[in-house]
């Protein structure tokens, strides 16, 4: 696959046996690159329970990679208690190599009438709701995952490398004021009319003294002839 970074996050969730605690397992396998140091120690996976939760507050949790085979998990999650009753629970992947797809996963827990648990996941992207809204006809249905074996997330691709430190080239022209002129063509411009300006009119004196007063007298004609014209009127 040449040098393309295709990557796979595959997360086995799975069930722990008592019916007041469930545990996510789940697994970061990257199929071409191996983990190394930098992904285990930058890679972490945060947890919160949302919806009805029996606890005094919502559970909430972040964990790393165990190993470099890319496992992590989390145990003994508080379920709500109940035949048919649902535990919510929402999961982010987040690492600073990799932008991971997708970014949010809803997790469901179910007590199913045989006393098993039973368990969904579903794809759920950023800035979208985390249930289908009820108030709308046709709500958009979130796309449910396969958890068996395990949900395999695709990852987005290489995140960039983001410079936290500039170093600036310490060069008259290319830094401070005459840089900041030098790089805006319009305050260039505004220097250039500046100096035209002031230079224009001791040019002027500079010339031999006739031809001084010959634009001198061209340039009052002109004012005379503007005011005159506006007077006239
Ligand atoms: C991953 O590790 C294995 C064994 O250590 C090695 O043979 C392989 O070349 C590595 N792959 C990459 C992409 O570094
Ligand atoms: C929370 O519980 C109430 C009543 O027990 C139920 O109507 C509601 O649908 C539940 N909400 C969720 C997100 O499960
Ligand atoms: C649980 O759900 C099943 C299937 O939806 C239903 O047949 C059953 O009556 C429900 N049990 C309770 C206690 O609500
Ligand atoms: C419980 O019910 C579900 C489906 O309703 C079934 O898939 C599962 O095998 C059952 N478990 C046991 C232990 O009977
Ligand atoms: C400044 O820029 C010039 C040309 O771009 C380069 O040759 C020089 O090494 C740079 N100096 C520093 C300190 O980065």
């Amino acid at each position: 696959m040449f040098s393309q970074i295709v990557l796979f996050f595959c997360v086995f969730l799975s069930l722990s046996s008592a019916t007041t605690t469930g545990t996510i397992k789940g697994r970061l396998d990257l199929a071409a690159n191996n983990i190394t140091g930098f992904v285990l120690a930058r890679t972490s996976f945060r947890l919160y329970q949302i919806g009805n939760f029996s606890t005094e507050y919502p559970y909430a949790a972040t964990t790393t990679l165990q190993d470099d085979k890319g496992h992590f998990e989390f145990a003994n999650l508080p379920l709500n208690d109940g035949v048919n009753a649902t535990t919510y629970y929402v999961m982010y992947p987040t690492s600073m190599d990799f932008n991971l797809k997708p970014n949010r996963i809803l997790v469901e827990f179910q007590n199913l009438e045989n006393g098993t648990l039973h368990l969904n996941a579903f794809k759920n992207f950023f800035g979208r709701e985390n249930f289908p809204s009820k108030d709308i006809i046709y709500p958009e249905e979130l796309q449910s995952m396969s958890v068996d074996p395990y949900i395999e997330v695709e990852l987005l691709h290489k995140a960039p490398i983001r410079s936290y430190l500039q170093t600036r080239n310490v060069s008259i022209f290319s830094t401070g004021i005459v840089g900041n002129i030098l790089n805006s063509r319009w305050k260039l411009a505004g220097v250039i009319t500046l100096i035209a300006l002031v230079i224009f009119p001791i040019i002027v004196e500079k010339l031999d003294p006739e031809t001084a007063r010959a634009i001198k007298e061209e340039a009052k004609r002109k004012q005379r002839e503007k005011y005159g014209a506006v007077t006239s009127k």
